[in-house]
């Protein structure tokens, strides 16, 4: 048939066990650069990406192959990131492909985020092929690694592939199984198009670009399409392929994977999950397109600059058209304004958003302490959920609260199984489950507030088990808590932006830790600054930062003026990241730093 030449394919892993190392591979197998300009991690082109060396978006790349015997072949793969949060970007790339290689780093074996990615192939009917990672290294050990793969995967490890990405061998055996394994994709291009958005991005210059995955049907430029989820309608201007770069194509038929450029202004016209078909000859249905995400933790985010607003919120659809787990809403601060609440699918991902909006569209923010959804019983019989501290009812009006849990899953040498299960129990767990999972390694399940894991239990647990354990979890509902309202108090008076909901046991430890906190980050001004944390009128720590004792430009006894001049720009680009709250300076970092681990 006409797709045969093609295959499609996601590289799924748990994080670190090599996957964008694997794509440079295959990459560079199939020469889309020379090996003079090509870098390492190169589908990792955030600079994000690059400092962190994790990749948090899923990137897709088009390489032809010549098989053995000859036949030549177009690839479509995609790297996918690793981390939990990222989950989302996972399970969109899943859609748009027939197969996946499932690496399992050999010195680390089978990990929490390799179940959970199979299951999500697994849901998907996808081809997996099994990838043994890392085989270059003193401590591989492919023997039991190939016993985990059939005992924890169920997956027949005798045709899984020993591979060192990082060393380039068993590259050639894995091509040959990517075509002869993984299926031809179905489709026809006479069909009416129906073509499936995993992703987009926008670009100042050519406006939005749509990633495609064809299904039925071609795209080529001057047609008219339509977006089944709105009927808005547009000329097709190009269409093309990811090598790398954009490479403009004359068409992109079924099976193909591309982008598409029509002149799109509106950006809220886009809509990841979405199906784009023939405006004139229309597909009968929609593609089924993607699970709802469901956000978990809550923020809202402020202009540094109360005039930035109209600017932030432009940013923030353009962020959201390539960050399609982003939600977010109108909302508004006493102390900051006008903003927006967000919410996000864990700690990390708050941050690449935060780090997102400050580099990629130069937005100065703040956001306001994260926060899980409470699930509230008034006493006059209402429900309500809330995320935003200051949408808590008055104590009088509350008759219980609620608090989502989850069901997480740690899998871990035995070795330090009691540093682990000591940690679950302090974050309040209780344990459900213990499995065995060969004499080394035992699976630890636990129900556990989801609070009490997105702050510093991933760090925590990382430490404890010098890496060596990994972590995933599922929500499973609400139950029963004591909620308090913690207010932090500056010069006096309440912030509101500052404020938390926590479970009543940890309020006094919380409390001071904040008020630590932001003695440390606040820098000294002209007075004397008092912090205070309350639960309603008791007071229950306090800090102070204490005044300035002499202008800083005194240092430089006015002789070198460069010096001074340095001093003053690097001043007014301190101001940049500060707040005025009330009369007090708040850097930009002390709404999130109250939260971070030390
Ligand atoms: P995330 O995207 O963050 O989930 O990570 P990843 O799965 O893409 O892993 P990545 O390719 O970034 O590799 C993680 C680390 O393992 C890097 O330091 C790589 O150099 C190293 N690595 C990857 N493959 C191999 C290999 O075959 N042998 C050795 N020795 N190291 C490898």
């Amino acid at each position: 048939s006409e797709t045969a030449h093609i295959r499609n394919f996601c590289i799924i892993a748990h994080i670190d066990h090599g996957k964008s190392t694997l794509a440079d591979r295959l990459i560079q197998k199939a020469k889309l650069v020379d090996d003079r300009n090509f870098q390492n991690q190169i589908l990792d082109n955030m600079d994000i990406e690059r400092e962190r060396g994790i990749t948090i978006k899923s990137q897709a790349v088009t390489i032809p192959y010549t098989s053995k015997n000859g036949q030549n072949y177009e690839l479509n793969f995609v790297d996918t990131p690793g981390h939990v949060d990222f989950t989302y970007e996972v399970s969109r790339a899943i859609s748009s492909c027939e197969g996946a290689l499932l690496l399992v780093d050999a010195t680390q074996g089978v990990q929490a985020q390799t179940l959970s990615n199979m299951y999500l192939a697994l849901e998907h009917n996808l081809e997996i092929i099994p990838v043994i990672n890392k085989i270059d290294m003193a401590a591989a050990d492919v023997e039991s690694t190939k016993h985990q793969i059939e005992h924890d995967l169920g997956l027949d490890a005798e045709h899984a592939l020993l591979v060192s990405a990082k060393q380039g061998i068993g590259i050639d055996e894995l091509f040959e199984a990517i075509v002869e394994r993984i299926p031809a994709p179905k489709g026809s291009s006479d069909k009416p198009l129906q073509a499936l958005i995993f992703d987009c991005h926008y670009d100042p210059y050519r406006g939005v670009i749509v990633h495609l995955r064809v299904f039925e049907g071609r795209i080529k430029p001057g047609m008219k399409i339509r977006f089944m989820n709105n009927n808005a309608e547009y000329e097709v201007e190009t269409v093309g392929v990811f090598k790398l770069a954009l490479v403009e194509q004359p068409e992109l038929r079924a099976g193909s994977v591309g982008y598409m450029i029509a002149g799109i202004k509106t950006v809220s016209d886009v809509r990841v999950g979405d199906t784009v078909t023939d405006a004139e000859h229309p597909c009968e249905k929609p593609l089924p397109g993607f699970k709802e995400v469901k956000p978990v933790v809550f923020s809202s985010i402020y202009p540094v600059d109360s005039n930035d607003y109209e600017e932030l919120k432009d940013s923030l659809e353009k962020l959201k058209l390539n960050d399609a787990s982003l939600v977010y809403e109108k909302d508004s601060s006493a102390a900051l304004g006008f903003g927006f609440r967000c919410g996000f699918l864990g700690l990390l991902h708050l941050e690449v958003v935060q780090e997102r909006l400050e580099r990629e569209f130069d937005q100065s923010i703040i956001f306001t302490a994260p926060s899980v959804k409470y699930k509230i019983h008034l006493r006059n019989g209402e429900e309500i959920y809330v995320d935003n501290p200051t949408e808590y009812p008055d104590e009088g009006k509350i008759e219980s609260a609620e608090e989502p849990y989850i069901r997480a899953s740690i899998i871990t040498p035995t070795t330090y199984l009691g540093a682990i299960m000591s940690l679950c129990t302090e974050k309040r767990g209780v344990q459900t489950n213990m499995t065995y999972l060969d004499e080394k390694r035992v699976e630890l399940v636990y129900e556990m507030p989801l609070a009490e894991v997105l702050f510093d239990f991933y760090d925590k647990l990382k430490s404890i088990s010098r890496g060596y354990a990994s972590f995933d979890y599922d929500i499973t509902g609400y139950k029963p808590t004591e909620l308090v309202k913690l207010d932090i108090l500056l010069n006096g008076k309440v912030v509101d932006a500052l404020s938390q909901l926590v479970y009543k046991g940890n309020a006094y430890e919380r409390a001071r830790t904040i008020c630590e906190r932001l003695r440390d980050e606040i820098p000294r001004q002209q007075f004397k600054i008092p912090i205070q944390g309350a639960i309603g009128s008791q007071i229950i720590a306090r800090e102070t930062v204490n005044a300035l004792r002499k202008d800083v430009l005194a240092k430089c006894y006015g002789g070198d003026i460069t010096r001074k001049r340095k001093l003053l720009e690097k001043q007014k680009e301190g101001k940049k990241r500060m707040k005025m709250v009330g009369d007090v300076e708040l850097p930009q970092n002390a709404f999130l730093a109250v939260l971070k681990s030390k």
